[in-house]
């Protein structure tokens, strides 16, 4: 990655939306609709910013919110850029530099994913993540204006803020619970054998995003929190096929559960920025 350019996309957006924001949010597949808690000030389409990479996936739309949630200055990725999309880790987690560049604290990431631990609509508050199986986005030369070289990876998810987020869920009786991630390279779902084997490695959950934005936002020395809705059955936890239109699905129907762990994320982001 060109640090330059980076430096060059920040002050584009810039000269369109001035503010400091505090928070960003990542909406992950069918979950749009989350975007609705943003008071939007300015919108800019990826292909619209000189050189940046611009969504393929059709459920993603592929722009920036500019704007305010939870009395926080805030940005929104309406759409995430994949590894399967042909884009390399770097380029995929180009979007969470930029939010960091414009000076983010907290990062919101939210995905759908297949479920090992967890059953469809259900959501993982994640706690933990595994990785190693894309390459890391750090691969390269490292730029320090934006992290070291060698990062610490211990707390890749804020601690305190998944327990509390947890916690309220517990208390409201949400069907979300804590547990670990990890990130396929997609774009075929998995086969039994891989998810028994992401089962053995100590996985609940996989998708095929998420874990490098963390990662390198995280190499900022941003505080992380993702949410992943359980959209469907990991292959092989249960009978039957896995497609695109009941991961939509899924997400659509458990919009009251998705906006109830939103909201209280974003108050416990808010109440501890
Ligand atoms: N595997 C990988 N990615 C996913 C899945 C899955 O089962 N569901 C939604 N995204």
């Amino acid at each position: 990655m060109d640090y330059q350019n980076l430096l060059a996309m920040r002050d584009f957006i810039k000269g369109l939306w001035d503010k400091a924001p505090l928070l960003g949010i990542v909406l992950g597949s069918g979950l749009s609709y989350l975007q609705d808690y943003v008071t939007v000030e300015t919108i800019l389409e990826y292909r619209d910013i000189p050189g940046h990479p611009v969504c393929t996936n059709k459920n993603h739309r592929g722009r920036y919110l500019f704007g305010r949630i939870g009395g926080m200055p805030c940005v929104v990725m309406d759409g995430r850029l994949h590894y399967f999309e042909g884009y390399s880790p770097e380029e995929c987690t180009l979007p969470e530099r930029l939010l960091g560049l414009l000076g983010i604290k907290t990062l919101l990431l939210t995905n759908a994913v297949g479920g090992i631990s967890f059953a469809p609509g259900e959501v993982m508050i994640v706690e933990d993540h595994i990785a190693c199986f894309v390459p890391s986005p750090l691969r390269g030369k490292n730029e320090e204006e934006l992290g070291p070289r060698f990062p610490d990876m211990s707390d890749v998810y804020d601690p305190v803020l998944a327990k509390k987020i947890e916690a309220r869920a517990e208390k409201e009786a949400i069907p979300a619970r804590r547990g670990v991630f990890l990130q396929f390279p997609g774009p075929q779902f998995e086969t039994r054998a891989e998810i028994r084997m992401a089962k053995t490695l100590g996985a609940d959950a996989v998708g095929m995003s998420t874990a490098i934005e963390a990662l390198a936002s995280r190499h900022m020395g941003i505080r992380n929190v993702a949410l992943s809705l359980i959209t469907n059955y990991a292959c092989g936890m249960k009978e039957g096929k896995i497609t695109d239109e009941e991961v939509i699905e899924t997400a659509k129907k458990s919009e009251k559960t998705m906006r109830r762990i939103f909201e209280i994320a974003i108050e416990e982001i808010g109440n501890d920025r």
